[in-house]
């Protein structure tokens, strides 16, 4: 119950899916918790619904790549909870199947900026927070994408930036001891994927390419997430945890 008591968490794209599950879990252990997403409406309604039910979860509309929006859930974070200790950087787009030939550069530079420009933004803006504290954990959602091919150039690109910018940063960071590190979702069931892996074709893809047979669900990513951003992972930093019911391993 209380794995992240009095630790503040910002965890953005969560007004659904993914973030939504981490923002819950984390509030659920005892974090205070900004959540952040550019749907507001979507982000609000749960949010308001956990805040009647003692949830301590805040949440601001913020735009990932916008350095003006990330100030604002910097200051709001400070004024409503006093410190940062953790942050998740979840947002991200999957632009569907393409090929280099077929992949305009504005749709490129479209996932580059919101996968990969949007946590380097957060991690430049909350890293002097968290070193006040006395260090934190940053943790980077990336992708199975970010290890093997197959996923289109653009988003493989991104999540696979994103790996290596995690490492980079837990190699400077850590005498601040600031742990950075990623996770790299399978498929999991969420508002990105339905249409993909929740048909019945998707479904039968999974039972033969993934050894556990099945699509992952949000709260086994969450967990991860849960034990990278506590204090039981203070020895973990640089690392990327797979959580893919075995996809890759093959
Ligand atoms: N679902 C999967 O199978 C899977 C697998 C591997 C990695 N991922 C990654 O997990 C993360 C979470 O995705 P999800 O599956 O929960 O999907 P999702 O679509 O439910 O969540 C992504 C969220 O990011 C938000 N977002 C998009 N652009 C934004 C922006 N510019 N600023 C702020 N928020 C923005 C969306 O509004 C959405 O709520 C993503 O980074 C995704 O690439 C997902």
């Amino acid at each position: 119950m209380n794995r992240l008591s009095n630790k503040v968490a910002i965890v953005t794209g969560a007004a659904g899916g993914m973030g939504a599950a981490m923002a819950r879990l984390f509030a659920k252990e005892g974090a205070n918790v900004m959540a952040t997403d550019i749907q507001e409406e979507k982000l609000s309604t749960w949010v308001n619904a956990a805040q009647q039910n003692g949830a301590r979860i805040g949440y601001l509309k913020h735009d990932v790549t916008s350095q003006e929006d990330w100030q604002q859930v910097v200051d709001q974070t400070l004024a409503l909870y006093g410190r940062i200790d953790i942050l998740i950087n979840n947002a991200g787009i999957y632009p569907g199947p393409t090929d280099a030939e077929s992949t305009p550069v504005e749709l490129w530079h479209k996932v580059m900026s919101i996968n990969l420009t949007g946590p380097f933004l957060g991690m430049q803006m909350c890293i002097p927070h968290i070193r006040t504290a006395g260090g934190g954990s940053i943790v980077n959602i990336s992708s199975i994408a970010g290890i093997v091919g197959g996923n289109g150039p653009a988003y493989s690109a991104s999540k696979g930036g994103l790996r290596l910018l995690s490492k980079d940063l837990a190699v400077s960071l850590a005498k601040d001891k600031i742990r950075v590190n990623s996770i790299h979702p399978g498929g999991v069931l969420t508002p990105m994927t339905e249409e993909i892996i929740a048909s019945e074709a998707g479904r039968e893809a999974m039972k033969t390419l993934c050894p556990l047979g099945r699509i992952g669900t949000v709260d086994e990513i969450a967990y991860g997430a849960l034990y990278l951003a506590s204090d039981e992972s203070t020895y973990t930093t640089g690392s990327e945890l797979v959580i893919d019911g075995g996809l890759i391993a093959r």
